[in-house]
Formats: structure tokens, C-alpha cells, sequence
């Protein structure tokens, strides 16, 4: 057995652990078995253990059968026994058993037998460091905390536009320039023209991985039982390879790759060599998410090669590439992975998917026989807000807190059950940072989010989330005496309060008469939407929300008969990171016969447009008057590439 050397290893930090224990907090669950993620059964014994600092009473076997990574952990007063498949297994009956040590202290270990085994292969947490370039210290951290939780996956977001962090020997303008930029913060950078610079240059703000480090981490993680996905994105989200290379662009702008030019599969190839002779995951992650496509269609080089190659569209030209460089990877005895894109114009025969922009083309993707890991930015997405914004960093909008993480439920209404188990792999939290400059906020957004992620990977499907929260509860404080800086969620505000209780008013169940038509993307329950009596909350992405493109945003309540009116007001929503901003003004009208209006209030916003974060505003007015239509036309903000969003309309 080859596994000597980690069993010391965590015997070692059993008695870092024990000795810090904070018992005061945990003594209540100490006999509970309290950990995360929910072990798959437990038989409760009589007695209690109390684990050897060398961890001498502890007892270990791998048998070679069984599933892999599960094992049965047998708990007697005088020792513990650790029954394993395979080396990730007995690895996993180890976290358990110093969870279990940790969770209850002094008070000890209360004797059971637990069998366990990971509902799904792959658990992962995605780390950006594209965006800000974090030190290898911090991802060996966050390794420690990911092996406590039994993820196995760290995806590493080595490239894209803010800075490639990942040292390339054949291509070396990419460390000595495009990994640096002059400003620190992300928003600072784009304002001022999202441009690179020296190395040298005083205050550049970046940095990269040369092979050793990466080595060096892979070698940490597999410590850890954790395999290390590298990202390598393509075709879009490469405005930095543009800048060191524009010949490999088609005309020297944009943050597209050329997929006409041969130059462009030379790189990527070549880049690819050292990324595989660094990285020995099965799996090598090539981005394929957010291309523009645009400068493709003009292009002589890519409506060459479209004709060339019978290519229809710009969808079909993407997946060219992408397919191209499966064979490559392929051959060299990788898989591809790739976000969920990469469908588009015809998927790559043996690409695995990563469904982000929701289900649909994970559950498509799983019933056609593609590996699939499920990361819906609706319920996986950690750069989302994860409480209330007024009293939360600015982040990139949305609101994801614990609960909606924790309710997620990777196998959907749609999946074949059959093609699900072969599969459907896993789930995976990511943190994009273009919001998250910090090291401990980052660690801020990941926990506890990154515990349900853990939960629902591993654990068997029943919810209870106020199980789940006790038990988040304590890891937190377990988690902030290792020195992760964690979100309070003993301090959690929680959802909206207007949100959460239906509101009684005139135009309740109203007919809504649209001048201005809804986004299609944002069309939340059409027109029952703004009279149903409900608030949307903090999510500018929860169904109550309607989203407008147009610079106004004109729409008409029915009330049905003339009626007396007291007051009249729209909620609009501004978040800074989706760009929705408040009105300008809102004028508010009123007809008897829906068509000579006259106005009774102009309302304007006293909200500066680069407000930071996400609020709410009424605006709204006392009125005495009488009439059958309440018209609210509200003049859009002058920001650039702005929307509107509203709900409700109230009339009273
Ligand atoms: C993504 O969030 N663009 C994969
Ligand atoms: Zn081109």
C-alpha cells in the first residue's frame, strides 16, 4: 500500500486540528456527525472514540473492490477502521474521520459505522485567476479546503482577456507582456482601454505560472486527491493573445482568434503541447464560450476556409476549430472539455460539456452520450452577490445565496436516467473575478457556496437545507480558524423583504398593455409580470424581473372601469455589473379611453448612474385624480448599453 506517506501527513494535521478545536461552538453537534458533505449512511454505535494524535488507533485497508473513491468507516471505542476501494476511498474515510474530529472536539468521536460513496465523479470549484493572478500559496489553500470537502477537480481559468497567466516557452510575448496590465482593478483597466504592458514596466499589475510552479501544484493537488484542469481558452476571450500576436487575429483587433488563418492552429497547438506536458489531466479545457464571431464574416482568410471546408456559418466555423483540435488533443491521448458553446454549429464527437448558460444543453448533451459537468450561472456562479448588495462588495449582479446554491439538482426534469449515470459527471462552482480583486474576498465568495457544491456532489439527493445550514454554520467557524475569511452567514440578511410577501393593489391582475415590447431574455411570466402582486428581489435575473432594451420604456395598466386614484409608482431596478440602470425620469399618465393621456407626475432619479452596487427605486406618486389607464413611460438612462428593468407597477 502506497499510502503510508499521506496517512502520516494527516496525522500531523489531526493534531494541528486538535489542538485548535474550538470547542465552545461545536460542542452541540459533538456527538452528531455533523460534516459536509453528508456522509451516504450512518449507523449509530455506543461509546465513544477518541482518535491517537499519530492517529496509532487508527486502522486502514484498501481491497481493490468496490466503488471507487467509497469507503466504510467502523468507529469502536478502542479504534477506528477504514475499509477502502481504492486510495481516493481510504483518502475520503481520512477527511471524514478528522471532520468528524474536529466537529466534536474534546467531547470526541461518538462511535457508528459509516458507508460512503460520492454520488458523482467529478466535484469541482473553477478558479479565474485571469482576471486577478492569485499565487500558487492561495490555490494550495484553497486544495487544503477543497480535500476537507471532498472536491477532486480545481479548473484553473488560465487565459483570457485581463492577462494570460500560464508560461509558454514557444510564445514568450504572452508572460513578458500579455500577463501584465497597468491597472490593478479590473473596471479601472477596461475604462481605460483594457491595454497590456511591459513586464518592467513600474506598476504592472499581473503576473504568470512558469512549468515548475503548475508542476509543483498538480503534484500538491494529487496529494489531495484533486486533478487540476487547465484552461485554455479559445477562440474568444483571447484579447490578450491579439495583443502580443495580431497576426493571429483576422485584422489585428478584437478579442477573437482567427479560425482561417493556419498561424492560429500552430499556436493553439503548440500551446496546447506544453499546457499536456505540464498538466496530466485527461481532461484539457478549451474555453470555446463568448467568441463575437464578427470580424470572422469579413475576413478573407475565414471565408476561405468556410469554403474550403462547406462551412455555412460563423457557428459552423467555430466548431471547425474546435473540432480540429479535439483530433489534436485526442491523439495525444487528452479529452476535450468546453463550455456549453461549444455546441453550436455541430459538437466535437468525444468533447465533454460544461453547461453554464443553464440546463438545456446539459441535459441535451447527456442524452447524446457527451460527458457533461452541470455549472447553471443561476444557481453555480459564485461571482453572483451571495446576500443582500447594500451591505455586500460590488459584485457582478444577481443574488446566489447559500440556499439557491444548496437547492440545486443536477440530474433535471429531461435527462435520459440511463444516459445521466454514464454521463452526467458532476457539478462545479466558479468564481469569475472581475469584481473580486482581493485573495480573501475571493475566499469570501467560495465559502460556504463552495460547501453545497460539495454536498451536492458527494451526498445523496434529499434536501434539508436547515440541516444544511447548521452544519454550514459550524464549518464556518472551523473553516476561520485555519484563517479563511468566510461570508457571516450567522449574519445573513437573506432575500428582499418586498420580495417576500404577496402586495395588495388597484392593478393587481391588471391588463398591462406593452408600447415598448420586453427583452425576450428577461421576458420573466410575459404580461402577468408586472401586476402579479409580487416584488422581484435583489436578482435582476429572478423570473419577477421584465427587462427592456429600448431607450423607453413605455407601458400602459388596464384597470378595467374608471377608478379613483390615490398613487401611482414603478420599481426599477439599477445594478452595476449587467449594466441595468435606473430611468432618467418617469412621467406617469392617465386616460379615460387609453389614448388621450394626461400627465399627472414626472418622477426623476436621484441615484448617480455609477451607484456601485445593486438597489431598488420607486418611482412613484401621490395622485388625485380618476381614471381607467395608468400609463408609465420611463425615459431610459443615457449610459451607454444600458437596460431597464421593472417590477411592479403599483396603482392604489
Ligand atoms: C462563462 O461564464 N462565460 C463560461
Ligand atoms: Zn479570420
Amino acid at each position: 500500500m502506497n499510502c503510508i506517506s499521506k496517512l502520516a501527513l494527516t496525522a500531523a494535521a489531526t493534531a494541528a486540528i486538535m489542538a485548535s478545536a474550538p470547542v465552545s461552538v461545536l460542542a452541540d453537534v459533538a456527538s452528531g456527525h455533523d460534516i459536509i458533505p453528508r456522509p451516504t449512511k450512518i449507523t449509530e454505535g455506543k461509546g465513544v472514540f477518541h482518535p491517537a494524535a499519530d492517529m496509532s488507533n487508527v486502522k486502514t485497508r484498501i481491497t481493490g473492490k468496490g466503488d471507487p473513491e467509497s469507503y466504510l468507516l467502523d468507529i469502536t471505542p478502542k479504534k477506528a477502521t477504514i475499509t477502502a476501494a481504492d486510495s481516493a476511498g481510504l483518502y475520503y474515510g481520512i477527511q471524514t474521520l478528522l471532520a468528524l474530529s474536529e466537529a466534536g472536539g474534546a467531547d470526541g468521536i461518538a462511535c457508528a459505522t459509516i458507508e460512503d460513496t460520492p454520488r458523482f465523479p467529478y466535484r469541482g470549484l473553477h478558479f479565474d485567476v485571469s482576471r486577478h493572478f492569485r499565487p500558487v500559496e492561495f490555490l494550495k489553500k484553497q486544495i487544503d479546503a477543497m480535500a476537507a470537502l471532498k472536491l477532486n477537480t480545481m479548473h484553473l481559468h488560465l487565459t483570457d482577456g485581463a492577462g494570460w497567466r500560464f508560461e509558454v516557452k514557444k510564445y514568450p510575448r504572452l508572460q513578458e507582456y500579455a500577463a501584465w496590465r497597468p491597472e490593478r482593478e479590473w473596471r479601472e483597466w477596461a475604462k481605460n482601454g483594457a491595454r497590456y504592458c511591459e513586464t518592467d514596466t513600474p506598476g504592472a499589475y499581473g503576473g504568470y505560472y512558469t512549468h515548475e510552479e503548475m508542476r509543483d501544484l498538480v503534484d500538491y493537488a494529487a496529494r489531495h486527491h484533486i486533478t487540476v484542469i487547465p484552461e485554455i481558452e479559445m477562440p474568444g476571450h483571447s484579447d490578450e493573445v491579439v495583443a502580443a500576436y495580431p497576426e493571429l487575429s483576422c485584422n489585428g483587433k478584437g478579442g477573437d482568434l482567427c479560425p482561417g488563418k493556419e498561424a492560429t492552429f500552430k499556436f493553439l497547438e503548440e500551446v496546447l503541447d506544453e499546457t499536456m506536458e505540464v498538466f496530466p489531466s485527461e481532461l484539457i479545457h478549451i474555453g470555446g464560450d463568448e467568441a463575437s464571431k464578427h470580424a470572422w464574416k469579413d475576413c478573407p482568410d475565414c471565408k476561405h476556409r468556410m469554403q474550403e471546408e462547406g462551412l455555412k456559418d460563423v457557428d459552423e466555423l467555430q466548431s471547425y476549430l474546435i473540432k480540429r483540435i479535439e483530433r489534436y488533443v485526442n491523439a495525444k491521448g487528452r479529452r476535450i472539455i468546453g463550455w456549453d458553446e461549444i455546441l453550436e454549429g455541430g459538437v466535437a464527437p468525444n468533447a465533454a460539456v460544461m453547461s453554464w448558460r443553464g440546463t438545456e444543453a446539459g441535459i441535451k448533451s447527456v442524452n447524446s452520450g457527451h460527458d457533461v459537468v452541470m455549472t447553471p450561472g443561476n444557481f453555480c456562479y459564485f461571482d453572483f452577490t451571495q446576500d443582500a448588495p447594500f451591505r455586500e462588495p460590488a459584485s457582478i449582479g444577481n443574488y446566489t445565496p447559500l440556499e439557491k446554491v444548496y437547492s440545486y439538482e443536477p440530474v433535471e426534469d429531461g435527462v435520459d436516467p440511463d444516459m445521466a449515470a454514464k454521463h452526467l459527471k458532476g457539478v462545479q462552482g466558479n468564481l469569475w473575478t472581475e469584481y473580486v480583486t482581493d485573495d480573501s474576498h475571493a475566499e469570501y465568495m467560495y465559502y460556504p457556496r463552495a460547501y453545497a457544491i460539495a454536498e451536492i456532489g458527494w451526498s445523496t439527493p434529499e434536501k434539508d437545507y436547515a440541516d444544511f445550514h447548521r452544519r454550514s454554520l459550524a464549518k464556518n467557524e472551523q473553516m476561520k480558524t485555519k484563517g479563511y475569511n468566510v461570508f457571516d452567514l450567522a449574519d445573513e440578511f437573506g432575500e428582499r423583504p418586498e420580495s417576500l410577501k404577496p402586495v395588495n393593489h388597484l392593478a393587481k391582475g391588471a391588463k398591462v398593455i406593452y408600447n415598448t415590447p420586453w427583452w425576450d431574455k428577461y421576458e420573466a411570466s410575459g404580461d402577468k409580470t408586472l401586476t402579479d402582486g409580487m416584488y422581484g428581489g435583489w436578482s435582476h435575473g429572478d423570473p419577477r424581473w421584465q427587462g427592456f432594451l429600448g431607450k423607453n420604456v413605455d407601458i400602459i395598466v388596464d384597470l378595467g372601469e374608471v377608478k379613483p386614484i390615490r398613487y401611482a409608482g414603478g420599481s426599477y431596478m439599477h445594478s452595476a455589473g449587467p449594466g441595468i440602470q435606473l430611468p432618467e425620469y418617469v412621467t406617469i399618465s392617465v386616460s379615460d379611453n387609453g389614448e388621450d393621456f394626461t400627465e399627472v407626475a414626472k418622477i426623476y432619479s436621484d441615484v448617480a448612474t455609477d451607484y456601485p452596487t445593486i438597489l431598488m427605486k420607486e418611482f412613484g406618486a401621490p395622485l388625485d385624480t380618476r381614471a381607467r389607464f395608468v400609463r408609465f413611460n420611463a425615459k431610459g438612462s443615457r449610459v451607454p448599453s444600458s437596460c431597464t428593468f421593472v417590477d411592479e407597477l403599483i396603482v392604489n
